[in-house]
């Protein structure tokens, strides 16, 4: 017995490691939740298994993902009553099912049979159901014994968490397109309804406050430093309001995580630019670019930044203000592991960082529009009244030329 106790754990270990790197990888969903079936299959030691997410409003229980069964419609439905969820709601751990327990737990309404299920395990979040698991037989349909109910225990609460995730994902993502699309069809998007939607999505922590619209007015000065035509400033402005829209779908408490964040956490932070590109790329925008600009605004010219690594020569223009605007702001900023930047020092360390990181160009905008506000000649400051403008108008000159040196000593060795 102590034995097969043994076996069991070890086959739930290593279904859990097959499992981590599955529930963190930037894969579809439906690839994630096939492999959480296999490793379901493993630790119940089933041959047939199923995993549903839940809904409510109806209740309605909706296969993603299934393996070994031979009848199992795509996707299979059942739709739940009050009974029926507040039974699995209750239900602590995983159920073995027996001819009189189908009704407690499952209609047959749907268009799948629930004896063809002689196991489930309800999937929970924070005492709500989010979905389940239900197995069918056994290798020579042996019963489900304490064993296997508690390697399945074990596993379902990471999946729980998974399926969660993903739910809320997509439907802040769809409310969030929504909004948008709404907001486009009713405004033709002036500056203001972006504006609005700039600070909602800068709500979820204190630190990120008005980043977003800092950054679409960094960003349209910089461009308009550069000579940049009026639409093309409107577009970075928008484009810099929008920038991180995806983080609608990051879990708030990263944001004030006063260490820095493990590799599974800046996955998930780092997700925030394919997610917002999924969102803006549903939305008929005036400027063409925003969809590539919310992907790419944390690609570093380098190789060294995500989500695709691309080299400076890929990174259009605005995307790579738009990089500098959204640096410059972070490095100014409270952070909840350190102190904000001096105006100068974050300035000499981003010249230290041109042109590997930073367009050179861009960063001699961004150097005028300091200077401008040093000498007290813009007639919008472009720091407003937010950071103190600690540099003199003579030291910004000295990392304009510093930069201008680097330029062209990297141009002596080219040619
Ligand atoms: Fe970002």
């Amino acid at each position: 017995m102590q034995k097969n106790n043994l076996r069991r754990l070890l086959r739930t270990v290593e279904a859990l490691s097959d499992l981590g790197p599955e529930m963190t990888a930037e894969r579809e969903f439906p690839q994630t939740a096939r492999a959480m079936v296999s490793a379901l299959l493993q630790a119940g030691g089933a041959r047939e298994a199923v995993l549903f997410t839940f809904s409510d409003k109806p209740s309605l229980l909706t296969s993603i993902a299934a393996e070994g069964f031979a009848l199992m419609p795509e996707p299979a439905v059942i739709p739940l009553l009050p009974k029926h969820v507040h039974a699995l709601t209750s239900a602590r751990g995983p159920i073995a099912l027996h001819s009189g327990s189908y009704d407690v737990f499952l209609s047959a309404n749907g268009n799948v049979a629930p004896e063809l299920f002689k196991c489930i395990a309800p999937l929970k979040v924070a005492g709500k159901l989010v979905g389940l698991v239900a197995l069918g037989r056994r290798e020579g349909d042996a019963l489900y014994e304490d064993d296997e109910l508690d390697a399945l225990e074990l596993l379902c609460n990471y999946v729980a968490l998974t399926v969660n995730n993903h739910a809320l994902s997509q439907t802040l993502a769809q409310r969030v397109g929504e909004n948008l699309r709404l907001l486009a069809s009713l405004h033709g998007f002036y500056d203001t309804a972006l504006e609005a939607f700039a600070a909602a999505i800068d709500v979820k922590h204190v630190n990120i406050h008005g980043h977003s619209l800092r950054v679409g007015r960094y960003a349209g000065a910089i461009g308009e430093a550069m000579g940049m035509d009026p639409a093309d400033v409107a577009a970075l402005r928008s484009a810099g309001y929008l920038h991180d829209i995806g983080k609608v779908a990051v879990d708030k408490r990263l944001f004030g995580k006063p260490t820095a964040l493990d590799p599974d956490e800046f996955r998930e932070m780092a997700d925030h630019t394919v997610v917002g590109h999924q969102i803006v790329s549903g939305v008929q925008f005036p400027w063409p670019r925003i969809p590539e600009i919310v992907r790419w605004h944390h690609e570093r010219g380098d190789g060294s930044g995500y989500p695709d690594g691309l080299v400076m020569e890929d990174v259009p223009m605005p995307v790579r203000i738009i990089g500098l605007a959204d640096t410059f702001d972070a490095m100014t900023s409270q952070r909840p592991y350190r102190e904000p930047m001096s105006v100068g020092g974050t300035l000499s360390e981003i010249v230290h960082l041109a042109p590997q990181k930073f367009d050179p160009n861009a960063v001699q905008g961004l150097l005028v529009q300091i200077r401008r506000d040093a000498v007290g000649s813009s007639r919008t400051p472009f720091l407003a009244d937010r950071t103190a403008v600690n540099i003199a108008p003579t030291d910004i000159d000295q990392l304009a030329a510093n930069l201008q040196h680097k330029l062209s000593h990297g141009r002596l060795y080219l040619t």
